[in-house]
């Protein structure tokens, strides 16, 4: 069994009466015990709603909409107060995308050790300082940082230091899932490097799954097994990483890696992606992709084309992976 298992997620967010923005449409996604994914995607396309919906982090005005997300053969969409607690005690756990407005500025370090301790800690269970700085400073080597840092302040702290800080929190329970959703977009490339190496030699020693979110191409493919291609609130392509790199199948996906520079590339070509991604608070009328896809169909502008396999994955596009429905009837090109 797969440890999550999700179909049909609809995140909606309703900041005002009347107004509804679809942030994510139609998710389903299946994550292996162990499985270290990537999830890409330009900015605004719903990776953190995503990510919030997975660990049950969605706030107001952020709604899940319709969706079961079975996590380890229990749908955790509906649990509430301590049936939640329970599922994220060695559940799962979420490295926000900033590590700082993650932290709380007031609080020294070990203050949120305890605090995360505490909050889960099972009937009657004690933790008393010395027990937290003990574990504190177990969980603070894991990250490759030193016991002293438990007692500084988020603002002593370099944003590499405060990032590694995050994820020996989120490690605290023993979670079998973690999201870490943008761990190193604020940090330079050397300590970004270091930051991911870090993430990879932790999943591989502690088997937990994971899901790296990012909109940098390049970090995900090198860091994980598997992506998974996000486009205007869609998973649109799920290919294992090798496979993603030289076969593309998506057009956004071919799009994105032409984006991304290979440093080991004897000639490096940039391009960009023209148009923009569609506004979320408007229905989509067919494949939200059509105004900027070069491939575009007739049957792209009315019918939202579903996931179908293809390769060793999956991709949402007419022309490239026709569904079995859809390609008996043939597929028009436009003149
Ligand atoms: N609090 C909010 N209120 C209203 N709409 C929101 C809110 N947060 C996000 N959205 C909408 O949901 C969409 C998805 O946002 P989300 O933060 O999940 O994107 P993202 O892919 O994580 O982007 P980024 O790469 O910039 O972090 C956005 O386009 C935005 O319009
Ligand atoms: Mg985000």
């Amino acid at each position: 069994m797969a440890l999550l298992e999700v179909e049909g997620v609809n995140v909606v967010y309703e900041p005002t009466r009347g107004q509804r923005i679809w942030s994510v449409r139609d998710v389903d996604l299946v994550l292996e015990q162990g499985e270290f994914v990537g999830l890409v995607g330009e900015s605004g396309c719903g990776k953190s709603t995503l990510g919030f919906a997975l660990t049950r982090m969605l706030r107001p005005p952020a709604r899940l909409e319709k969706g079961v997300i079975r996590f380890d053969g229990v749908d955790v969409s509906t649990l509430k107060g301590e049936e939640l607690r329970r599922q994220r005690r060695n559940g799962f756990a979420i490295v926000l995308q900033s590590g700082m407005n993650a932290l709380n500025p007031v609080r020294n370090v070990e203050h949120h050790f305890g605090d995360i301790l505490k909050a889960h800690a099972h009937g009657g269970e004690h933790y008393p300082g010395a027990t937290v700085r003990r574990r504190g400073a177990e969980l603070l080597d894991k990250v490759g940082l030193d016991a002293s840092v438990l007692s500084r302040f988020p603002h002593e702290l370099s944003g590499g230091m405060r990032q590694r800080v995050s994820i020996a929190l989120a490690l605290a329970l023993e979670p079998r899932m973690i999201i870490f959703d943008e761990p190193t977009t604020a940090l330079d490339v050397i300590v970004q490097k270091a930051v991911i190496q870090t993430i990879k030699d932790l999943q591989r020693e502690n088997g937990f799954s994971a899901i790296l979110i990012s909109h940098d191409l390049g970090v995900v493919l090198e860091a994980t097994d598997r992506v998974m291609v996000m486009y205007a609130g869609r998973v649109v392509e799920d290919q294992p990483s090798k496979d993603l790199v030289s076969g593309p199948h998506h057009p956004y996906t071919e799009a994105l890696l032409r984006c991304y520079a290979d440093p080991r590339a004897d000639e490096i070509h940039l391009g960009g992606i023209p148009g923009t991604p569609p506004d979320l608070s408007l229905p989509q009328a067919g494949c939200s992709f059509t105004p900027r896809c070069p491939l575009v169909q007739d049957i792209c502008r009315t019918l939202d084309p579903p996931m179908s396999p293809l390769g060793h994955g999956s991709a949402a596009c007419h022309v490239r992976a026709p569904s079995a429905a859809v390609a008996e009837e043939g597929v028009n090109p436009v003149h």
